[in-house]
């Protein structure tokens, strides 16, 4: 009998159908619907970055090959479990590194140049003519672009900020405290490209928000709760810091109403590797992997 595989969504039917046509048989859950049941009889497990897997799931899963899940970040399951039980786990590295490096340059641009203020003027039709002193943002030519995280999305986002005449620098595991709080001094753009880690959470915590010059930009593209949400809250409310550009929030999908009530802040609802180019590939390159190992193969996307 064919291997079964156990979806929590359906990605893009067509591409699941081309892919597993004739090479296994799967069934879509809702990760909130999963069953006992369903886990019992999965060879392998697809699963979204909004999808928990922990030891509990895991256990329902006695003839799991293979658990796969539908983004780069792992934060959401629970990686000692799966290394107990050595179970391969396949992701989505690489594949949507530019788009989400674009979206992290659009949040930019839109922080700067105060995009959402200005929409939202236009949309409630409150726009009564020029003035030269009216919504004034900051441009971005020679200004200097801190990031965090040297990895692949790290490393193309600060060729694009490069791009638009920013300087950049990074921040790594192997900064000092100092050299932290020395680069968060310069930071007139704090860019977070890290995953979320025991290590990490919080990462940009009050004392560092601090450290950060008067016009800084903060933009997320990583997790949310890379940053303690209240923390930035709190200086975008005291206009601590110029602007912010956020992708991602602390408890997704909730945005905290004080956020949302602030004009100084773009708000995106995680849609970092939204193009259609990288989902598709995603789903794409996660079936493979996941088929790759049912057939006791090493797929290049093994975490
Ligand atoms: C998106 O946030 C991902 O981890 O793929």
């Amino acid at each position: 009998m064919k291997p079964l595989i156990v979806l929590t969504d359906p990605l893009f039917p067509k591409i699941l159908k081309d892919e597993l046509r004739g090479r296994a048989r799967y069934r879509i859950v809702p990760f909130t619907k999963l069953l006992a049941r369903d886990l019992s009889t999965a060879d392998a497990l697809v699963v979204l970055l909004t999808d928990r897997v922990d030891q509990r799931i895991l256990k329902q899963a006695p003839h799991l090959k293979v658990l796969a899940t539908y983004s780069v970040g792992v934060d959401h399951i629970d990686l000692k479990a799966a290394h107990q039980r050595k179970l391969p786990i396949v992701y989505t590295p690489r594949i949507l590194t530019r788009s989400t490096a674009e979206l992290a340059l659009t949040l930019l641009l839109a922080a700067a140049r105060r995009a959402s203020e200005g929409e939202a003027i236009c949309r409630k039709n409150r726009f009564k003519g020029i003035k030269p002193d009216f919504l004034l943002g900051k441009e971005l030519k020679g200004r200097h672009a801190v990031l965090v995280g040297q990895g692949q999305i790290g490393k193309e986002t600060a060729k694009l900020f490069r791009a638009v005449g920013l300087t950049t620098e990074f921040i790594t595991r192997r900064d000092s405290s100092a050299s932290i709080h020395a680069k968060l001094k310069r930071a007139q753009v704090l860019s977070l490209h890290t995953p979320l880690t025991p290590q990490t959470r919080h990462w940009l915590s009050a004392t560092r928000i601090s450290k950060l010059p008067s016009d800084a930009i903060v933009l997320n593209t990583s997790r949310g709760a890379v940053i303690d949400e209240k923390a930035l809250i709190r200086a975008l409310k005291r206009n601590r810091i110029f602007a912010a550009g956020l992708d991602v929030y602390e408890n997704e999908p909730q945005i905290p109403r004080e956020l949302r009530a602030l004009s100084n802040v773009v708000l995106l609802p995680h849609l970092g590797s939204a193009t259609e180019e990288a989902r598709h590939e995603m789903a794409r390159q996660l079936l493979r992997g996941v088929l790759a190992v049912l057939q006791k193969k090493r797929p290049w996307n093994l975490l």
